[in-house]
């Protein structure tokens, strides 16, 4: 027989005798702390031994974590891949040991669907056409320019492509709203402080930032109070994430608007585990759900956050 016969003929193993090797991307923002935490704790919650990396966000990284739980012999691989691109070699050599993969949070591009038995995690052209129509229905009644600065995640990540994607759909019906810059911020504070400060050098005359994340926006709010200028009024900002320090400038009313990106995935990836232990053949694409927020639903909200 083949080895997949050998392995489902030895059975599902006991939870405490299950060993996942997880590789993160990094600790690049409040929500992927949050992400990190939920996963942990999901896994010790359940008696599943985890394994785990953080890749800093870089993919070399995050290869060679993943080859190391291969040469482990882990049960599965679950990782959030920090790039889109150039994950073939390592899945297939994941694949040839037959150690099921899932991945959570962000997809990879591969035509060979058959690397990974499921992918978990949002909708990401969705949240960038949510942020998007909310641009839309703000500025419906105005006939002048509106002059948007784009904060990009990391560059060829999921997340940063799907989300200008999204938005520049939904936008870019009207040829009023106009992306007069659009830079990499990383997906951190720094960066989006840092690119929101050159970008408001050359672009006074600004309207609205769009930030692919919250840590991103928060990072415009102190350059934009730093160039005198006041947040959420003189210029407008809509993020994505909803983790608390975001909700809590969005009830402040320097953030105007927040698309939900939820990092709680600890339990359905541990359900995903034991499906595959079980033998059992998980759902290809789980997507999270999530909703959105205005100022008065961020107050509402916030003394319940969790993260
Ligand atoms: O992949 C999810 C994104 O990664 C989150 O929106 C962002 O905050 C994180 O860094």
């Amino acid at each position: 027989g083949t080895t997949d016969s050998v392995d489902s003929a030895a059975g599902p193993k006991s939870l405490d005798e299950l060993v996942v090797g997880f590789a993160q991307v990094g600790a690049e923002s409040g929500w992927r702390t949050a992400n990190t935490t939920d996963i942990q704790t999901a896994f010790e919650d359940a008696g599943i031994e985890l394994k785990f990396s953080d890749a800093q966000q870089k993919q070399e990284n995050q290869i060679k974590a993943i080859r190391s739980y291969i040469q482990q012999g882990v049960d599965v691989i679950a990782f959030s891949p920090v790039v889109e691109t150039g994950w073939d070699a390592v899945l297939n050599e994941a694949k040839a040991a037959n150690i099921p993969v899932v991945l959570t949070d962000r997809a990879v591009d591969s035509q060979d669907d058959s690397l990974y038995v499921s992918f978990l995690g949002s909708d990401f052209i969705e949240e960038g056409k949510k942020a998007g129509e909310w641009v839309v229905e703000e500025y419906k009644d105005s006939t002048d320019p509106v002059k948007i600065i784009q904060l990009e995640g990391t560059t060829g990540a999921a997340p940063a492509i799907d989300r200008a994607e999204g938005f520049a759909e939904v936008t870019g019906a009207d040829d009023k709203f106009e992306i007069v810059a659009s830079q990499t911020g990383d997906f951190t504070r720094a960066g989006g402080k840092q690119v929101t400060e050159a970008l408001l050098k050359s672009n006074p005359n600004v309207d609205l930032i769009y930030a692919h994340n919250d840590d991103m926006g928060l990072g415009a709010i102190e350059a934009i109070e730093a160039a005198g200028l006041k947040p959420g009024e003189d210029i407008k900002i809509v993020t994505v994430d909803a983790v608390k320090d975001g909700m809590q400038a969005l009830a402040d009313g320097k953030i105007n608007f927040i698309v939900e990106c939820s990092p709680l995935l600890g339990k359905q990836l541990v359900d995903i585990v034991k499906q595959v232990n079980d033998g059992e053949t998980p759902e290809k694409r789980i997507i999270t759900e999530e909703t959105t927020f205005t100022q008065e639903q961020a107050i509402e909200a916030l003394p319940d956050r969790q993260y």
